[in-house]
């Protein structure tokens, strides 16, 4: 199993390119089985999410081909008759795959599912995809592992109010009611992002989806759908982790290739904590940042803190000068980090879903244990700022959701590499 060795307390400068994200990427490849007409989606990120995607879409008969040098994907669906199976291989690495039920289900009328299951994250529940599809008239079962759904005459818009807020859920059903026959309102949506960018694709492709609240979306289904060229829009986590790297480490690191309006919050915070930056354009400069001020946070839906970069910020805490407060609102688990960061000398205290952090502390390098995606980014910054020698393992995690992370950092003078 590879490991990743990470030499800290070199000073990070230079440019960092933001690749493609990859949440915004697998809803709207799940998206392309609703079209027979081609589809170009550009900006692909290079992760192994989307790869697991793109082969479960292939795997299912779709004409999809990916071009690694141009990260672009094309499909061509024209005359297909695809299988509606999505199996335990593909969706217990990637829960985000339980995303193709809607689409399979609208286009085909029925479409069987592998359950997610859990992670280190915690359990991942599926009731809220499945709440939505039976407004919609799907019927549901789920035995041996696998969620069977089927309608008979099409689905059939409908009013759905999310009795909570689901980002999944919410990519699953406006999918799914694309096609459906009438009108569907959801309400109580997810509004991150990567979901507006699912709906701009499915409004290029001819859909008559609109936002007509914060939390609300009118979709009226249509059948006959017109081609589309799409482009994937910045990794709004990756652009946060690599942000809080130059935070860190930073003498002067420009970040490019993302829109700081979406993560204008994220950035009020980091202020508020003392990090120095200068916003240009597309860009961002990280400047040296020396007094860190301690910060009360929570997690929660955007536009709220995310909790996909509650691990990386916790490191920043680490630096800062008195008691950070962190409160995990979305996933029950996702402190699995905290006993790696105590292990290289931080000091952190948890009580239920909320971690205090005692700053300042100057963390040592150790071996340590990636598990989940978040958490393995978060290794690697601490790493970035320790003395010595960290060695992170089950690197597999972070190949997930980071494009060369290591060629990336390297090219701004980490000291990091892949065994
Ligand atoms: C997506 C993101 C993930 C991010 C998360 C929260 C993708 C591919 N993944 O995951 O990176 O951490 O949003 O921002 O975009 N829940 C239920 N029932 C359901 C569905 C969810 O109770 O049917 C709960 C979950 O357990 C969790 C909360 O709702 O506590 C939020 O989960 P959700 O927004 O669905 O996350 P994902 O779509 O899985």
């Amino acid at each position: 199993m590879q490991k990743l060795y990470v030499r800290g307390q070199k000073n990070l400068s230079g440019t960092l390119q933001i690749s493609g994200s990859k949440n915004a990427t697998l809803p709207i490849l799940a998206a392309s089985i609703l079209s027979e007409k081609k589809i170009i989606i550009k900006n692909i990120p290079l992760v192994k999410d989307v790869i697991t995607m793109s082969e479960l879409l292939k795997y299912i008969g779709s004409d999809i081909k990916l071009n690694y040098k141009k990260k672009t994907i094309y499909i061509n669906n024209k005359n297909k008759n695809l299988k509606t199976i999505a199996p335990y291989s593909f969706v217990k690495t990637m829960r985000a795959g339980v995303v193709i039920l809607g689409p399979l289900l609208a286009r085909f009328g029925r479409a069987k599912v592998s359950l997610p299951g859990g992670c280190a994250i915690g359990s991942r529940p599926v009731n809220l995809h499945l709440f939505g599809l039976k407004k919609l008239g799907a019927r549901i079962n789920i035995k041996n592992g696998y969620i069977s759904a089927k309608v008979k005459n099409g689905l059939i818009g409908n009013i759905i109010n999310f009795p909570s807020i689901s980002v999944g859920a919410t990519e699953n059903l406006i999918i799914a009611a694309s096609l459906a026959k009438g009108t569907t309102i959801l309400k109580n949506c997810a509004c991150e992002p990567e979901i507006k960018n699912l709906t701009n694709f499915l409004e290029k492709m001819g859909i008559n989806i609109t936002w007509t609240n914060k939390r609300e979306i009118k979709i009226v289904g249509k059948k006959n759908l017109k081609p589309v060229t799409h482009t994937i829009m910045f990794d709004r986590i990756e652009a946060g982790t690599f942000i809080i790297a130059g935070a860190l480490t930073g003498k002067n690191l420009k970040i490019k290739g993302l829109d700081t309006k979406v993560i204008k919050n994220e950035l009020n915070i980091l202020k508020k904590m003392g990090v120095k930056f200068k916003i240009r354009n597309k860009e961002i400069q990280v400047l040296t940042s020396k007094n860190i001020k301690p910060i009360t946070i929570k997690t929660e839906p955007y536009p709220g803190f995310p909790t996909d970069l509650q691990a990386q910020i916790m490191v920043l805490m680490t630096r800062a000068n008195g008691i950070s407060k962190i409160k995990e609102n979305i996933f029950e688990n996702r402190f699995m980090h905290v006993p790696e960061l105590i292990r290289m000398g931080a000091k952190i205290k948890i009580l239920n879903n909320s971690a205090s952090i005692y700053g300042p502390k100057d963390l040592n390098g150790a071996e340590v244990m990636a598990t989940d995606l978040r958490a393995s980014v978060s290794l690697v910054l601490a790493g970035l700022i320790a003395k010595n020698k960290t060695v992170i393992n089950r690197v597999y995690h972070l190949d997930r959701g980071y494009e060369n992370i290591e060629k990336k950092l390297r090219k701004c003078k980490a000291k990091i590499s892949r065994f």
